[in-house]
């Protein structure tokens, strides 16, 4: 059987306004996924929206809608922008799907028959843009201290589960599984932040929200979102419903890919709540760091103005899909915040697309074209210390490339492949082609430099259409490579020799920065 990969993005709140930030987990996880298919494993990707509580009731009634309506426009929505920005998910869960509201119900149920749950009241300060509870020592000046907003006094009879027993076991967890939590750094955070002054029980039911799915043997009383959400990785694969293969098949997931701020609720509560359960832990969890905006969180609950400038609707028709997630990729070291600039997103476009991987790609085909007529030529042995020095360069980036997209860090693996691009036109300056061209016996060795460099652009563009898909599928498909798998990726073999190259436009012509930032100004102005 095909070797399994199950990987998630958290489910977005429909209320919130889609942006490049929080679009940063789903395109993330989308080259990973495209990855791992292209290595031949059976992927499962998941993805959805998080549709109960009480921020989204009182976002329809803002609207004048009811919360169908108004949650059937905004899936509508997101759906469309994953489609804009080319997210290849297997599997879209909504949180008000039948199936996951009789799983989660199921899900309560059974914690409370095994005592996990128990019922109480509850006192606290609530923010209802986080959906969370906060004790009166975590608010920071009376505020959330996640979004800084104000926070409201509940009281109220309320389930709890016992989160408080599980400190023990997830020390241990953390201990005896390093890769759980990834990066590192984010495990001191959850030891000495949540762990360390001890874990409280978690309200994990509510009388006052109406918009909820219904505790199954007592009503009155809605399940808290996070408790709803956060199943959502196993009941989109059938736990809990009649049919529970793909359950069976793709469980424990590989790696949940989630934004550093949500860290707790999948480091915490939701190992908590499996191993109350009885089932396997997923591999690994990752909380990736944020992407800023001048310096700025863009975020879920504040109100951005900036917002529009880097919003995905307006780029992508200006600047291609690829261009966007190839910045993302590179610029933001995964697991780390990082800064996104028109300005820097522009100049990289220029340097790295078009002058690196776009200019390689257009001076290699019209040389091609030039000298053989758009023929692919017959390879030879390596023997030219040149050739012997590139395809070392190659070898050695295509095993980066592997193994950093094993480790999930996409920002390294993007860049091994742009070590390829840059060694190839390095090499092309060191050979120099035309100047072979114009020897009298040059032919054949111009036949080899040919070959190697279309080698290599393919075994590049290999390993970058995970991240840049359209472009670099019309590379592949112009030298004729039709498989969907990696195919030898360790050799100057996988051409074939007589085969016409197909015309292939400029992948990314080169932009005027100035005139651009103007045009994005006068837009989002
Ligand atoms: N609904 C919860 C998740 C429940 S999962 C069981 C949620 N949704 S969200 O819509 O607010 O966030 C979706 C994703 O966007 C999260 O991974 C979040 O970290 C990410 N981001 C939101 N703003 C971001 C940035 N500015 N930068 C990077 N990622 C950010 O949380």
């Amino acid at each position: 059987m095909k070797e399994t990969f199950y990987i998630t993005t958290p489910i977005y709140y429909p209320s919130n306004k889609l942006h490049l930030g929080n679009s940063y987990t789903t395109i993330v996880c989308d080259a990973l996924a495209r990855f791992n298919r292209k290595l031949g494993k059976d992927v499962m990707y998941l993805t959805g929206t998080d549709e109960h509580g009480q921020k989204i009731s009182l976002a329809a009634e803002k609207a004048g809608k009811t919360e169908k309506e108004y949650l059937d426009e905004m899936v509508a929505d997101t759906k469309s922008l994953w489609q804009l920005l080319n997210i290849s998910y297997d599997k879209f869960i909504r949180t008000t799907d039948p199936y996951h509201e009789k799983a989660v119900q199921k899900i309560f149920t059974e914690l409370y028959n095994k005592g996990y749950i128990y019922k109480g009241s509850y006192k606290g300060w609530y923010c209802t843009p986080c959906e969370s509870f906060w004790t009166e020592s975590q608010l920071v000046d009376g505020k959330c201290p996640d979004c800084g907003r104000e926070v409201k006094f509940q009281e109220e009879e309320a389930y709890f589960f016992k989160l408080s027993e599980f400190s023990d076991k997830l020390l241990k967890l953390y201990e005896e599984h390093p890769e759980f939590l990834l990066p590192k750094s984010r495990v001191n955070e959850m030891v000495n932040n949540f762990i360390k002054p001890g874990l409280t029980d978690l309200c994990v039911s509510r009388t006052s929200v109406k918009w909820g799915v219904p505790v199954e043997f007592d009503p009155k009383h809605t399940i808290y979102v996070w408790i709803d959400a956060l199943p959502n990785y196993i009941t989109a694969l059938g736990y809990g419903s009649e049919d529970d293969s793909l359950f069976k098949k793709f469980w424990p997931a590989d790696v949940h890919v989630i934004g550093k701020e949500i860290v707790r609720f999948h480091a915490i509560i939701w190992p908590a709540i499996l191993m109350a359960l009885g089932l396997e832990l997923p591999h690994r969890v990752f909380g990736h760091g944020w992407l800023m905006f001048g310096g700025d969180k863009l975020s879920k609950s504040k109100e951005n103005s900036k917002v529009e400038c880097i919003d995905p609707r307006v780029l992508v028709p200006l600047y291609s899909a690829d261009a966007i997630r190839y910045f993302l990729y590179r610029e933001i070291p995964f697991g780390s915040d990082g800064n996104y600039s028109t300005e820097a997103f522009l100049n990289r476009f220029n340097s790295d697309l078009s002058n690196n991987y776009g200019n390689l790609v257009s001076r290699t085909f019209s040389m091609v074209k030039k000298y053989f007529n758009s023929v692919i030529p017959e390879g030879s042995a390596l023997t030219d210390p040149d050739d012997i020095a590139l395809k070392e360069v190659v070898d050695r980036e295509v095993k980066n490339t592997l193994t950093y997209m094993d480790e999930l860090d996409v920002t390294k693996a993007v860049t091994a492949v742009f070590n390829i691009f840059t060694e190839a036109n390095t090499y092309i300056q060191k050979v120099q082609p035309w100047a072979v061209a114009k020897q009298e016996d040059g032919q054949a060795r111009l036949k080899t430099i040919l070959r190697n460099l279309l080698e290599v652009i393919r075994i590049g563009s290999e390993l970058f259409e995970p991240f840049t898909p359209t472009k670099s599928r019309q590379v592949l498909d112009a030298l004729g490579i039709t498989d969907k798998v990696f195919k030898n990726l360790d050799n100057f073999a996988g051409l074939t020799a007589g085969q016409e190259l197909k015309p292939l436009d400029i992948l990314f012509p080169r932009l005027d920065v100035n005139a651009e930032l103007e045009k994005l100004g006068q837009i989002t102005k």
